[in-house]
């Protein structure tokens, strides 16, 4: 049948994945390197172009994990979409990197790192450029060297250093704020931000709903309606729409492979459908497409100790339900 990407493109949309270098390679299972290359028409390094990873030496930053999947994504004819070049939260910039950033400045170190990523991949034509600032407790921004020295100017200054060195690639603002109940202060937090981005005129071009989605959540009507909602006003500011990083977790189910694998279908389904509502969305991009080798294995593993199974394929690369619902949804 057609793949995913395929039927994407069918609807004016961007289907890919991220894609990780390091601990599950493509560069060292065929198999996985087949399916994204027939899936995916778009990908992005799961952790390859952090900070964590490029490191804050300007003389010496390691881009070569990244430069590795930029070459596999030319190669085979797939985009390569950016994450990302802010992560402003504490437990992503390694102690001895922010004394350093508090050392030489915050607002010269962050434009010049800006200016050194933006510079080394122009093959990126969509950039996250700011990672999870608001803190989903408060809905304020979060507390790292930068929003500490330079307050709501770090984030300014990240998008317009991304607009002066990559000009032509699309500004998104990625966030984790969920339809689930209890995101409502995250949500509230978010929308704020988007506000305060058009009321100074930063250049912000989108937000990536990360749809880290799961099983286990509220998704009654009432809890569905706000989420519309929310969005709603997104699209009212005239920003554009990214599912960044979907997957289901699936750890509240219990039973046969079967009986979960229908359940995680059909919620995604469901997800799929409101979100491909709105013209303005017009990428979708899975955290991953194999379930072994999903970032939740370790981020949050079932009670039971059996795989999650949040992804399009199995461990034996053979399809899921998830696969067939994103395809019904498209
Ligand atoms: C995760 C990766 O999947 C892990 O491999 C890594 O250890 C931590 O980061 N939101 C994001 C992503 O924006 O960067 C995160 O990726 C998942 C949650």
């Amino acid at each position: 049948g057609p793949s995913l990407r395929q039927l994407a493109a069918e609807k004016g949309i961007l289907f890919g994945s991220a894609v990780s270098g390091r601990r599950a390679s493509p560069f060292d299972d065929p198999a996985y390197r087949d399916i994204l290359i027939r899936e995916c028409g778009v990908i992005v390094p799961e952790n390859e172009m952090k900070l964590y990873v490029v490191g804050g030496d300007p003389k010496r930053p390691n881009f070569a994990p990244a430069d590795r999947l930029a070459a596999f994504a030319r190669t085979n004819g797939m985009k390569l979409r950016g994450h990302t070049l802010l992560w402003n939260r504490v437990e992503y910039m390694p102690a001895p990197l922010a004394a350093q950033i508090r050392a030489a400045g915050p607002e010269r170190w962050l434009r010049d790192y800006i200016a050194r990523v933006c510079t080394h991949f122009p093959q990126v034509y969509s950039w996250d450029v700011v990672n999870e600032t608001i803190d989903p407790k408060t809905g304020g921004l979060r507390d790292t060297v930068f929003t500490q020295t330079l307050g709501f100017d770090a984030l300014r200054i990240a998008y317009e250093a991304a607009r002066e060195h990559a000009p032509r690639a699309q500004r998104v603002y990625n966030d984790y704020m969920s339809w689930e109940r209890g995101n409502e202060t995250h949500r509230a937090g978010v929308l704020r931000l988007l506000e305060q981005f058009r009321a100074k005129n930063v250049p912000v071009d989108a937000l990536g709903i990360q749809s880290h989605i799961g099983t286990d959540g509220d998704h009654s009507d009432a809890q569905r309606r706000d989420w519309m909602q929310f969005v709603d006003r997104v699209t009212d500011m005239g920003y554009r729409l990214l599912i960044t990083e979907f997957d289901v977790n699936d750890k509240s189910l219990t039973g046969d492979i079967a009986k979960r694998d229908a359940e995680v279908a059909a919620i995604a389904k469901d997800y799929l459908d409101r979100m491909l509502s709105y013209r303005q969305l017009d990428q979708l991009l899975f955290w991953g497409m194999i379930d072994k080798y999903s970032w939740l294995q370790g981020f949050t593993p079932r009670p039971d100790k059996l795989p999650q199974r949040p992804l399009p394929y199995d461990a034996a690369y053979r399809p899921k339900p998830l696969g067939a619902a994103v395809a019904a949804a498209l």
